[in-house]
């Protein structure tokens, strides 16, 4: 290809970078937001998530959501690693000033590895509870599939052995998330051509807040569980 050719395409891959990623944090604000009702205990609590991962299982259009998530975590992650292995060969010397860092952070050098982690996040996460309410053999209670309890148990150190490696292994993760964020974030606004010295100090600072707020947030449902269970 020539060198013109392959800018063109490798900005082609940077937009839809850009667009999966940030469809995937509409995804996250919305798959928090769901995840926040397991702070509620008791009955109400277990009947409230039940019903929502039911709603969430079966509407068609959450259905459609669902599948466009997929096709975004998909397609973000070759995505990804065609444009890292695609720098890597432009670059293959390393510029002694990219060793440092004077003009990036180390979350920006670093978003494969932090991609990566977050890849095998996701894979186990969704072996855990996605294929168990898709295609387990999952408890019922009054009639609906029972998914608090699959949720509830996997962070309660009572019911499973793992269950502080696994909290550990979830804040870890988020710690990840949070890093790769942190760069993702307003990256994509300037990939997507939105970069003004008017809007783009805002746009970080929204990056920023998204960046730290979410991936607590979301740490936060293990440790709890964990500690209440205990
Ligand atoms: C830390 C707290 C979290 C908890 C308690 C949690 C819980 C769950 C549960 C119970 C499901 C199954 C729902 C279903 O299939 O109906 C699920 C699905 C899923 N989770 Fe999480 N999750 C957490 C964090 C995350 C994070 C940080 C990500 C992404 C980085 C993520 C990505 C996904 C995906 C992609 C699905 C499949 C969604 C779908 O079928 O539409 N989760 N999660």
């Amino acid at each position: 290809m020539s060198n013109t050719g392959m800018l063109k395409s490798s900005l082609a891959k940077k937009y839809f970078m850009a667009l999966t990623g940030l469809f995937l944090c509409l995804f996250l604000v919305g798959h928090l937001l769901g995840n926040l009702q397991l702070f509620v205990g008791g009955e109400e609590g277990r009947l409230a998530f039940n019903n929502y991962a039911k709603f969430m299982t079966s509407n068609p259009l959450i259905k459609v959501m669902s599948y466009i998530t997929y096709a975004s975590i998909l397609f973000h992650v070759i995505d990804g690693f065609v444009l890292t292995i695609q720098n890597k060969k432009a670059r293959p010397v390393k510029y002694v000033v990219e060793k440092g860092n004077r003009n990036s952070s180390w979350g920006s050098r670093n978003m494969a590895l932090l991609g990566t982690i977050l890849l095998v996040f996701i894979s186990t996460h969704m072996m855990n509870f996605w294929w168990k309410m898709h295609f387990g053999d999952m408890p019922i209670y009054k009639g609906v599939k029972d998914l608090h309890t699959i949720t509830t148990n996997f962070f309660n150190p009572n019911e499973n052995v793992m269950a502080g490696g696994a909290m550990a292994l979830y804040v870890f993760a988020m710690i990840s998330m949070s890093i790769h964020l942190s760069h993702g974030f307003q990256s994509a606004f300037q990939s997507l051509g939105i970069s003004h010295p008017k809007y783009s100090p805002t746009i970080k600072m929204i990056g920023t807040a998204f960046s730290i707020l979410i991936p607590a947030a979301f740490a936060s449902i293990p440790v709890f569980l964990y500690i209440t269970q205990a």
